[in-house]
């Protein structure tokens, strides 16, 4: 029988390309994301790619307290086993944190942390009972550095990365693997949700492809690794600041995230799904979604 991946965040950039990926290697998947336009399209791009593959939506708004609840008390009342949960949603904003709205971070940290905490508190109870399942965790390059302009959301992304390696300890030798990811700039939405857009690295730097992100995950939740680091560059990136003090890494990540001086450079993701995600999430960020839909695709 085909297994089920739940992944949030499935309808822009990692997320998107995770959801294709799992549908290519015979996942039934239940997709999660505010934009029910968006995950209709997004069940359709899987459905052309992937072809057969049982797909189930879920229009909820991971910025709300309850959200988690409502996902697994959902997926009990359709009977549906999740034996891959990957956290994906994720947010930022760019800012000085003096300028920044404290409800917006607070959001953040609901959204990045405690989401993402109680979604993996309910299923990988289930898993460990089964003693079978897997969970993917989207951390980040600069879970272990300090960055000006990005300071909640590096915090936010240190707490997945040290969660993530402390259960995966946890769960050594239950048939249940924990793998966190840590991807460095990628050419999605985000920036553009996070308002980073004119920031150096986003104008100027050149950025991973969701794709090779997502490939990199698989490959590395299928190979039970605790802690995935994608990209050569990134690899020594992250082995240099080992040895550099965090006080010269937080001046050399202001040089990267404060505003660029140019007027010319990247302006919007070049990731289809990650463009088409940009074009309705100003309306999204601005509606309360307490409310959710969940329906198989094929009756979309
Ligand atoms: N891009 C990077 O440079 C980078 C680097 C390292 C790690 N990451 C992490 O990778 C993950 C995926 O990010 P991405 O770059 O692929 O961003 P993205 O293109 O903005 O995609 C984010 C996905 O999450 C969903 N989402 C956002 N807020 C949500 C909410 N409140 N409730 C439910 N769903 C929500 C979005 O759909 P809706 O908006 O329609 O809900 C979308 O499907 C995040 O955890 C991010 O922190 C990104």
């Amino acid at each position: 029988m085909s297994k089920t991946a739940l992944i949030t965040g499935a309808t822009s950039g990692i997320g998107y390309e995770l959801a294709k990926r799992f549908a290519e290697e015979g996942y039934n998947l239940i997709l999660v994301a505010r934009s029910l336009e968006n995950l209709k399209e997004t069940a359709s791009d899987i459905k052309n790619s992937a072809g057969l593959v049982n797909i189930h939506l879920i229009v909820i708004d991971l910025f709300e307290k309850d959200a988690a609840t409502t996902i697994y008390s959902k997926t009990k009342e359709l009977g549906l086993t999740v034996n891959v949960l990957v956290n994906n949603a994720g947010q930022g904003e760019w800012g000085l944190f003096t300028n920044t709205a404290l409800a917006r971070e607070v959001d953040i940290i609901q959204l990045n942390i405690i989401s993402l905490v109680s979604l993996t508190k309910y299923y990988l109870k289930e898993m460990v009972e089964r003693k079978e399942g897997k969970i993917l965790l989207l951390a980040s390059s600069i879970s272990k550095v300090p960055s000006p302009y990005m300071a909640i959301y590096a915090a936010t992304k240190s707490f997945v990365l040290t969660f993530a390696e402390g259960i995966a300890e946890e769960v050594n030798g239950t048939g249940v693997t924990i793998t966190a990811i840590q991807p460095d700039a990628t050419d999605t939405d985000f920036f553009h949700k996070a308002k980073a857009e004119n920031s150096v690295v986003y104008r100027e730097k050149s950025l991973f492809d969701p794709k090779d992100v997502a490939v990199a995950a698989y490959v590395g939740l299928m190979n039970n690794e605790h802690v995935v680091v994608p990209g050569i560059s990134n690899k020594i990136q992250k082995a240099m600041n080992t040895l550099i003090p965090d006080t010269t890494i937080a001046v050399n990540m202001e040089k990267q995230m404060k505003p660029s001086q140019k007027t010319e450079g990247r302006t919007a993701p070049s990731h289809p799904a990650s463009h088409r995600e940009r074009r309705s999430i100003n309306e999204q960020n601005n509606q309360n979604h307490g409310d959710y839909i969940l329906a198989p695709a094929t009756k979309n």
